[in-house]
């Protein structure tokens, strides 16, 4: 594939062949590059895990790695992303994963057919494929499957990129999705990928419990007024009484930051069920097998060797 920006466009083959590539990568495989390769990492919003996974997949794969920053850069001038990433590609930059607050920002950089590829690191409440990979990942590292399979995604749906990457995706790939959390946040969109369910309802029968970062960031000033911590925890975190609801086989995830006593009880964050940690070590791996594809698609790594990895 030329460009990763959304889960859903990869076939449910092909998810597999990612999760097998990443954890190829997880198991010590290399691969070697056929010329040098560039990458840049251009973070319109923040993020730890993203921007340093990619960085570290990157630097792993032996890719040379630019330094962006937006608030110095052009665009804070007026440049359009689209005439952005012509420079970038124009200088010689092969890769440019790309995170914006703008839903779907990349559709008019698609229409562009530019040579360099794009890898969507998040796009405001829409798309966040790498961390639905990583998940994936996760998961099946656990059951050896991603069909047949009770999910439950808690929380703060409505403005959630990985709620809508994960529910499509696993519902795509033969997986029951349940949602809870306040009902405000449960948009229509999310009722044709599965069902919603009352919190004490839910947890009895998940394999997986997706709790969901609340983003206080994309609050409306009257959900911000409305919002109150110790009550969403009462209502809808993981606390200690809710934990003993859950089957002892399944696993908690989250993609993080967490808001400790928010989501999710303190003390629970590193629980034997918790999930959290390899979620983020695995990002690594699952983002070397998304570059590693991108890079095969321009052959500056041989098709054949990524095969044979698979
Ligand atoms: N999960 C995630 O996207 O985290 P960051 O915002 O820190 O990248």
């Amino acid at each position: 594939i030329h460009d990763f920006v959304n889960i859903n466009q990869i076939s449910l083959t092909d998810v597999k062949r990612f999760i097998i590539l990443a954890e190829a990568f997880k198991q010590g495989a290399s691969i070697t590059l056929q010329r040098p390769a560039y990458a840049l990492n251009m973070f319109f919003e923040n993020s730890t895990r993203t921007h340093t996974s990619f960085e570290m997949a990157e630097r792993r794969l032996g890719v040379q790695v630019l330094q962006f920053v937006p608030s110095a850069s052009s665009v804070s001038k007026g440049e359009t992303l689209l005439d952005t990433l012509k420079t970038l590609q124009a200088i010689g930059i092969n890769l440019a994963v790309i995170r914006h607050s703008q839903n779907a920002y990349y559709q008019p950089l698609l229409q562009a057919h530019l040579t360099l590829s794009l890898a969507n690191a998040g796009d405001g409440s829409g798309q966040h494929p790498s961390q639905s990979l990583l998940d994936l990942m996760t998961i099946f590292e656990e059951f050896n499957r991603l069909n047949d399979l009770k999910i439950g995604i808690v929380g703060d749906l409505a403005h959630s990129r990985v709620a809508r990457s994960n529910a499509q995706i696993l519902q795509s790939l033969g997986s029951q999705v349940y949602f809870s959390g306040p009902k405000p946040w449960l948009t229509a969109d999310f009722r044709q990928w599965g069902k919603f369910l009352p919190l004490k309802e839910l947890l009895p029968q998940v394999d997986v419990l997706m709790l969901l970062r609340v983003q206080h960031e994309r609050f409306q000033a009257a959900e911000e007024n409305a919002f109150e911590t110790q009550s969403y925890y009462q209502q809808y975190g993981l606390t200690p009484a809710r934990l003993a609801m859950l089957p002892q086989h399944a696993i908690i995830m989250h993609p993080a930051p967490v808001n400790r006593d928010v989501e999710i009880a303190d003390q629970l964050v590193e629980c034997s069920q918790s999930r959290i940690f390899t979620q983020m070590q695995n990002g690594v791996y699952a983002r070397m097998a998304i570059v590693a594809a991108l890079l095969a698609s321009q052959g500056i790594i041989k098709e054949q060797e990524l095969q044979e990895l698979i």
